[in-house]
């Protein structure tokens, strides 16, 4: 017997006689007459609907693992192209429905199913979030690969840190840990998990021109958000030769609609999934998410905005202030729910490596933000500051001359303007598809009770 997966036998133009389908039970409905069964192996949302007869019913319960062989036949039913009837159903391993968490024929909540980290990828939701979030990651290699940008494997282990922000975890040996107070390193140098593999692309597109990279990224902070994660991915893109915001911004927005595209299109009834049952207002809105329209504002302006804005805000808006989720909030609504870039960001405000605008006494660097409907901050990036005496009067009065004496050098050895921004692939997913919890975007979500995941 020819051995198909659940979504060819669907997708079969011709019937078959000798057929072999495996996967998992995801209803079982007997009849005097008949049984039907309804088999799932992940390669599609659709399960394949497999007609038995009762006497093959043995064991066969909802979860358990089975192998039917049998005749790939024209389905009867409207709503599906092709049916298997089962000459022989082998079940490779049983299921016990009454410990086993998954219920059949029940839409979980997903608050439900992330108590299950090891199961929920066997319900409907997750099960399209998986293959949606795979095809997404295919979509952003060849996004960039077609514009003749290299990829590049940046380091997870690393000395620097990028943002300069605080949120770093510190690695070290086991038996480092044990013996603290000797300060050894493995590395001779307290080395970390990355928070962005920006600086090591900035060194290769001084070569390459145009870099990405697209890997775990690490960040101490707010376990609790529905936005942050500890360890989440991030697309980054580094462009040399390139003098204007304007320039970043369109790869963001080129980005952003191919990858879009690309999973409509391979993927549609799984994202319908999401826009039907997970996020029901998303779907009229989708052609806003693909960049219909979007707007531009300063930083400045955003504050002048928050500043006369009728509502009071637990951060009152002052500039030279980050912005919050609430400003964030606001701001969206304020252009009318359209993804809103915000353009030279107070000089103290961001890391040392983004390039002054010389401007003042309202002190201006050249960063780009791109805040959208519902998630906030779905990318972040800059021009760099490639001015060698700019750079290292930074980094002087921030005590990182020393340091960054091989990231100063980039500026001595062929420097170029140049500039790059990192994209959250989990907020990423969570705007397309309006999942409101970002645990339920990724594949294991992390539990302080398991040690397993
Ligand atoms: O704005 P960020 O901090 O930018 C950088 O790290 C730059 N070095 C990137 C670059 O220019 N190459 O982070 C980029 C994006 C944010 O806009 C956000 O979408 C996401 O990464 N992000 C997080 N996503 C989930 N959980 C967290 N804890 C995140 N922190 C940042
Ligand atoms: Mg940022």
């Amino acid at each position: 017997a020819v051995r198909l997966r659940v979504r060819e036998a669907l997708g079969a133009r011709e019937p078959a006689d000798a057929v072999r389908v495996q996967g998992w039970v995801r209803s079982v409905r007997s009849q005097k007459e008949v049984l039907f069964l309804h088999i799932n192996d992940g390669s599609s949302l659709e399960s394949l609907q497999v007609v038995a007869d009762p006497s093959l019913e043995k064991d066969l319960t909802f979860g358990s693992a089975v192998e039917v062989q049998g005749k790939l036949v024209k389905s009867p039913h409207r709503m599906q192209n092709m049916e298997l009837q089962a000459e022989t159903i082998r079940v490779v391993g049983p299921c016990d429905i009454w410990s086993f968490p998954l219920k059949m024929k029940e839409r979980h909540p997903l608050e439900y199913v992330r108590q299950f980290p090891h199961l929920r990828c066997r319900t409907n939701t997750l099960g399209a979030l998986l293959r949606i979030r795979s095809e997404a990651t295919a979509g952003v290699h060849s996004f960039f690969q077609d514009n003749g940008y290299v990829h590049i494997h940046t380091p997870i282990i690393t000395s620097n840190d990028c943002e300069g922000a605080g949120e770093l975890f510190q690695i070290e040996t086991s038996s480092e840990a044990k013996e603290s107070a000797e300060k050894t390193h493995f590395f001779n140098v307290p080395a970390f998990l990355t928070v962005s593999g920006q600086l090591h692309l900035e060194v290769m597109a001084g070569a390459f021109t145009h870099v990405f990279t697209f890997g775990p990224t690490f960040r101490a902070e707010n376990s609790q958000s529905r936005r942050h994660l500890a360890e989440f991915y991030m697309v980054e893109a580094e462009l040399s030769f390139t003098e204007s915001l304007q320039d970043i911004m369109q790869v963001m927005e080129d980005l952003f609609k191919t990858v879009t595209s690309t999973v409509l299109s391979k993927c549609p009834h799984d994202v319908e999934l999401f826009h039907k049952h997970i996020a029901p207002a998303q779907k009229s809105d989708i052609t806003h998410k693909l960049f219909s329209s979007s707007c531009r504002i300063s930083y400045s302006e955003a504050m002048e905005i928050l500043k006369q804005a009728p509502q009071t805000f637990t951060f009152k808006p002052e500039w030279g202030c980050d912005l919050q989720t609430e400003h964030e909030k606001y701001l969206v609504k304020h252009c009318g729910e359209v993804p809103v870039f915000v353009v030279n960001y107070p000089y103290d405000l961001k890391p040392f490596y983004m390039r002054d605008n010389e401007d003042g006494p309202q002190h201006t660097v050249a960063a780009v933000d791109l805040l959208v409907p519902g998630v906030g901050e779905l990318c972040g990036g800059s021009l760099r500051e490639e001015r060698l005496p700019f750079l290292e009067s930074r980094l002087q009065r921030l005590g990182l001359r020393d340091a960054y004496q091989w990231y100063l050098d980039l500026r001595k050895f062929g420097s170029v303007p140049h500039g790059g921004f990192g994209m959250g692939f989990e907020r990423y997913l969570q705007y397309i598809l309006g999942v409101d919890n970002i645990k339920d975007v990724i594949p294991f979500p992390r539990f302080s009770h398991s040690c397993l995941l």
